[in-house]
């Protein structure tokens, strides 16, 4: 006799909402409360650095200045890619979206790291450094490659988000937006048991290696209902395209029952604290260069998506007019995601592999019931 299946209807065919996966203390969410390891979001935004991140999320503690100095060197030496490697990327098609060539470029990333089988601590340590080192270069690399240009030697002593603009563009980038885009980095470095940390933890669960569980997470990302959302907020507000059309275009959108991309939230539901750090910035970076007009058009929408649907922006909302403001690629969105939170994902296959057992729920069957193959 099988086993009965006991079932949480709540939760059935509901995505899951509000089952409890797997014990962590990697990040936490208690009402519109964020904490990495401990520390709230606002703290980590206002006075950390992304690299302390990565160390906080992978060790359960802030790095020593020792600590933290060697961790930089060591991501500043693993962000250049190897010229076999980048001779391989660029047979890669490039007209495609960044975050399916990511997966891919993820993917065969492995075949060129020598311990990409070897699940030991020690080599599961070095590859952590070197995915979340190279995913940054990953994503500059894809823009200069789609645009015939020569990739950029990234600089060993700088920081990842100093970087991702150097890599990118291969000019001196303004040390404020430099600070800007390292919160961006902190903000988006892990968020509990989201759709690709989730999808990440399955496919280690298995063990299966470290950079297959990447691609895992990254072909969870990809998706508008999760980071893909950063991306459609930009597009909207363009498509919109006016302060004055505001109103009548998001109207039209909810009779439409459309969604309205970078508003609601699974679990948050009293506000996404990173949203109002971001919600600051864009209204900074906006002003700064010249088109306040994206930020108000945000407000407008924020307003009413609260009056309306009792929605509120979660952190993909305000991302997008940063981003915009900081010069970047519309479609280079979602791949930054990734670029911060490939250290989360990391995380969480340690925190898996440390008391591992495979994932494997069960389904409610609801299909025929057994009949006669009669040949
Ligand atoms: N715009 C319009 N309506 C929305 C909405 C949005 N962005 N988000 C949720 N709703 C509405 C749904 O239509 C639904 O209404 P109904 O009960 O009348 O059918 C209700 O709110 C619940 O939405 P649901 O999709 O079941 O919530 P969820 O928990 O499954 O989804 C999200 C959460 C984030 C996927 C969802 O809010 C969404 O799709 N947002 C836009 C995409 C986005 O920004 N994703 C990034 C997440 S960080």
């Amino acid at each position: 006799m099988a086993a009965q299946v006991e079932i949480y209807e709540g939760a059935l065919d509901r995505g899951l909402e509000g089952v409890v996966a797997c014990s962590t203390g990697i990040s936490s969410i208690q009402d519109a409360t964020l904490s990495y390891r401990g520390y709230t979001i606002e703290d980590l935004a206002a006075k950390s650095t992304f690299e302390e991140v990565v160390f906080l999320l992978w060790n359960d503690r802030l790095p020593t200045a020792d600590e933290l100095t060697a961790l930089k060197k060591e991501l500043g030496a693993q962000m250049t890619l190897d010229p076999e490697f980048v001779k391989a990327l660029k047979t890669l098609p490039t007209n495609v979206h960044p975050m399916a060539w990511l997966r891919t470029a993820t993917s065969l990333l492995a075949h060129f790291d020598k311990e990409a089988q070897d699940m030991s601590e020690e080599a599961n340590h070095r590859k952590a450094v070197r995915l979340t080192a190279k995913m940054t270069t990953l994503v500059t690399a894809f823009d200069r490659i789609r645009n015939g240009k020569e990739l950029v030697a990234p600089k060993a002593d700088k920081s990842v988000a100093y970087n991702f603009f150097w890599t990118l563009t291969g000019k001196e980038p303004d040390a404020e937006i430099v600070k800007d885009f390292d919160t961006c980095l902190v903000l988006h470095a892990d968020h509990e048991l989201n759709c690709s940390a989730f999808a990440a933890r399955v496919t280690a669960s298995s063990l299966s290696d470290m950079h297959s569980a990447v691609v895992s997470a990254i072909s969870a990302l990809k998706g508008p209902l999760h980071g893909g959302a950063n991306e459609q907020v930009i597009r909207m507000l363009q498509s919109i395209g006016s302060i004055e059309s505001c109103k009548t275009w998001i109207a039209r959108a909810l009779d439409n029952k459309e969604k309205v991309m970078g508003i609601g939230h699974r679990v948050y539901k009293n506000g996404d604290p990173r949203a109002k750090v971001l919600r600051a910035m864009s209204e900074r970076l906006t002003k700064k260069i010249g088109e306040a007009h994206w930020y108000t058009m945000s407000t407008m929408i924020d307003d009413i998506m609260r009056e309306k649907k009792d929605l509120l922006p979660n952190v993909d909302f305000y991302s997008a007019t940063v981003y915009y403001s900081m010069g970047i690629p519309t479609d280079l969105f979602t791949p930054i995601f990734a670029a911060s939170r490939v250290s989360g994902w990391l995380a969480h296959m340690l925190e898996q592999w440390k008391n591992n057992r495979i994932y494997r729920p069960r389904g409610k069957w609801v299909g025929k019931s057994l009949q006669k193959l009669n040949r």
